[in-house]
Formats: C-alpha cells, sequence, structure tokens
C-alpha cells in the first residue's frame, strides 16, 4: 500500500513555460513574443542536459547555476541575449506558477491520510520560494533537494532521501513526474511511478515503463488509491 506521494517540482508541479509565457505578454517584448516558446523549450533543454552532465561528471553546483547557464545558451541561441531580458526571465523563473489542480490534488490526498513530499533537484531556497509563490506550503510534508546529496537526479542518492525521510519502505511511495527520465530512475530505485505525459510525448526508451501515464495531475488521487 502507498502511504506517501512524492512530487518532482519543475514541470510537474509547477510550469515551467509560464516565466517566459509572461514575459511575452510584456508590451514592447514583440522580437521574444514571437519565438518564446522555442526560446522556453532550449531553455528547458539545456537546463536538463546540464543536469544529467554534471551528475555523470561529478562536477556538481546548484540548480540556480544550471537555470541561468540553461537560459544563457538558449538566449543566445535565439540571437535575443540582452542583460534586461535575461533578468526579468530569471526572476519570473524564482516565482513559477503551479498547473492548476496542484492545489486541490495536494489538498485531497493530505485529507486521505496521504503524506506528500516534493523532490527537487532545486536548491532548498529556490525550492521554497517556488512553493510559497504558488501557495501549496501547508499541503507539503517535506520539501528534498539534491543539495542534500550533491548530485542531481537521477542519480539514487536523491529517491534514497524519501525513505530517509519518512522512514518508509520504497514500495510505499508513489513517485510522481512529468519527466520521464525521472519516473523511469524512480521505478529504477523501487517506487511506485506515475508520468504525467501533458504533451503526449512518446514513452521514453528506458527500461521498464511508468506504471501509471497521465494527462495531468488530477488523476493522482485515484492512482494512490489503488496502489
Ligand atoms: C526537478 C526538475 C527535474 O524539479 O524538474 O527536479
Amino acid at each position: 500500500m502507498v502511504g506517501i506521494c512524492v512530487f518532482d517540482a519543475y514541470g510537474t508541479l509547477f510550469d515551467v513555460t509560464s516565466a517566459a509565457r509572461a514575459v511575452a505578454a510584456e508590451p514592447g517584448r514583440e522580437a521574444f513574443a514571437s519565438q518564446w516558446q522555442a526560446l522556453s523549450q532550449t531553455w528547458r533543454d539545456k537546463q536538463l542536459q546540464y543536469t544529467w552532465l554534471r551528475a555523470a561528471s561529478g562536477i556538481h553546483t546548484d540548480f540556480w547555476s544550471v537555470t541561468c547557464d540553461g537560459l544563457d545558451y538558449a538566449l543566445e541561441a535565439h540571437g535575443l541575449a540582452e542583460p534586461e531580458l535575461r533578468a526579468r526571465l530569471l526572476a519570473l523563473y524564482r516565482a513559477l506558477a503551479a498547473y492548476s489542480e496542484v492545489a486541490e490534488m495536494l489538498n485531497t490526498l493530505r485529507t486521505e491520510g496521504f503524506k506528500t513530499a516534493v523532490l527537487s533537484n532545486a536548491s532548498p531556497a529556490m525550492l521554497e520560494a517556488a512553493i510559497a509563490s504558488a501557495g501549496i506550503a501547508d499541503l507539503l510534508d517535506a520539501a528534498l533537494s539534491a543539495e542534500q546529496v550533491g548530485v542531481f537526479k537521477p542519480a539514487f542518492a536523491n529517491y534514497a532521501l524519501v525513505p530517509a525521510c519518512f522512514g518508509c519502505a520504497r514500495r510505499e511511495v508513489l513517485f510522481v513526474s512529468s519527466n520521464g527520465w525521472d519516473a523511469w530512475a524512480a521505478g529504477a530505485y523501487g517506487f511506485r511511478t506515475a508520468w504525467v505525459n501533458r504533451r503526449g510525448e512518446p514513452v521514453e526508451r528506458l527500461p521498464g515503463r511508468p506504471e501509471h501515464i497521465l494527462d495531468d495531475l488530477r488523476g493522482i488521487p485515484d492512482v494512490a488509491r489503488a496502489l
């Protein structure tokens, strides 16, 4: 039986495209507005690639640094390297919007007796700011960070933070991520898994499939109850 639901943060609870979308809607941003989606995708791709490369090489830095590095790459790649735009995007990234169903979903889980937590690559300060701006601090039992182990996911030391925090078995944990690679690694570690596939992407070609695949987070309480 599952008693603890653990969520990845960026892309799963928090909409990583919301910073660039909001900036694109500001007056005087025509050049940016015409390519904000492509830039946002490059930013996210590079941010994640840098976490994997740093985990594989053992040359760690914190998630804020790789977020800045990914943005710098993306701005240059799209011909938009302007200090003011960079500063604005990063300011909004610190307070990303949560997906609309997040608060109600967490509230349902807590009301039914499940423990809830976030397990993220983000540093504690970054995570705290995002959780506070989303107004979900009271709906989480723990916020676990890669900074506690000094290596990014998918290093298993990250997933091991959950049993260490809750004193539970791996099979008592439902791990939820919108990142297919993250759901895969959590399953390989021994968690039950749900992959939130908002964009209809193919299943990652990695060994094993996510146990559950959902379009968004609304179905998570049903999945948790049934496990
Ligand atoms: C996180 C990244 C993977 O929050 O989105 O850990």
